[in-house]
């Protein structure tokens, strides 16, 4: 089916306490594992792109691929932006075919913070997309921004009311106690702040720094109004590990499709056991019916 919006899939997963899972794609093959698990667990998903992989392929091939395998198969599928802090890439994105954009204005003050992200919401207006935007500074690194522990900043649950009343988003990033990439020590999740901004803003929660959180956690997390959860270091490590360990345990085969398909195999059975744990399992007919 055609790429979906995300706003209405993730008012669905709000109402009916699931996360849809985003995962950041690598390539063609990743994408494809993504919606290969979806299709298999009869689930929506979301595929997000980091702002440098598009630098890397470009806006047209990584449309291509996500729009063929959509395309391709029954259930919905979201091509998101993930942390984007340049108008005009934002923008030309929602000309090339994503159907949901996010800015991340998070370094600057809330003013600030705000406008930019009000100019990002007539983009998303113009052209029909779902919108994400960020207030508060989650730790660790995310392409090439990088947020020091002592810098991080959790959201304040009245300053995300006025961001989330003057944005009307899909998706609102804030900083709860994740971080992005591995944790070094046991995550501090304040669930307290999750339920609070939750009931404050009404909004569906972007759970950040998915990688390494326990299933306790998410399963806290998103009964509390997290509805989208991001995954991205989990898949970078599964990507590496799974194309060394086939070659050091099959040193002779040098068949390409053999190799990129233990990487495949190895994705989707990451992306499925995340699916699932978010409770995304058999709801894509639901969500399609109510959204006919
Ligand atoms: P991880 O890299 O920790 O999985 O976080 C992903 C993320 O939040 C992308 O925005």
């Amino acid at each position: 089916m055609p790429l979906v919006n995300m706003k209405p899939l993730l008012r669905d997963a709000m109402d009916n306490g699931y996360a849809v899972a985003a995962f950041n794609l690598v390539d063609y093959g990743t994408t494809k594992a993504m919606v290969a698990a979806a299709e298999e667990l009869n689930a929506p998903v979301i595929c997000q792109t980091s702002a440098k992989t598009i630098q890397y392929w470009s806006h047209r091939e990584i449309v291509s691929w996500v729009r063929t395998v959509a395309e391709d198969s029954p259930v919905p599928v979201v091509l998101h932006l993930d942390h984007c802090k340049d108008l005009a890439m934002i923008e030309k994105c929602a000309q090339s075919g994503w159907t949901s954009i996010m800015i991340d204005a998070s370094a600057l003050p809330f003013e600030e913070n705000l406008e930019i992200s009000k100019r990002v919401r007539e983009i998303a207006e113009k052209y029909g997309v779902g919108m994400e935007a960020e207030l508060g500074q989650i730790m660790g690194v995310e392409d090439d921004m990088h947020v020091a522990e002592e810098d991080s900043v959790l959201t304040d649950p009245d300053d995300a009311k006025r961001f989330c009343d003057a944005l009307d988003l899909s998706a609102f990033a804030c900083a709860v106690g994740t971080a992005h990439g591995y944790y070094k020590g046991e995550p501090k999740v304040d669930f307290d702040r999750i339920q609070r901004i939750n009931a404050l803003t009404r909004t569906p929660m972007a759970l950040h720094g998915g990688t390494g959180l326990s299933d306790e956690t998410f399963a806290k997390a998103i009964a509390r109004g997290a509805a989208k959860v991001n995954i991205s270091t989990n898949l970078k490590h599964v990507f590496v590990e799974s194309f060394v360990k086939y070659h050091e345990e099959n040193p002779k085969d040098y068949e390409p499709l053999r190799l990129i398909d233990a990487q495949y195999q190895a994705s989707k059975a990451m992306f499925a056991g995340f699916i699932e744990k978010f409770g995304g399992k058999g709801r894509a007919p639901a969500y399609l019916a109510k959204a006919a």
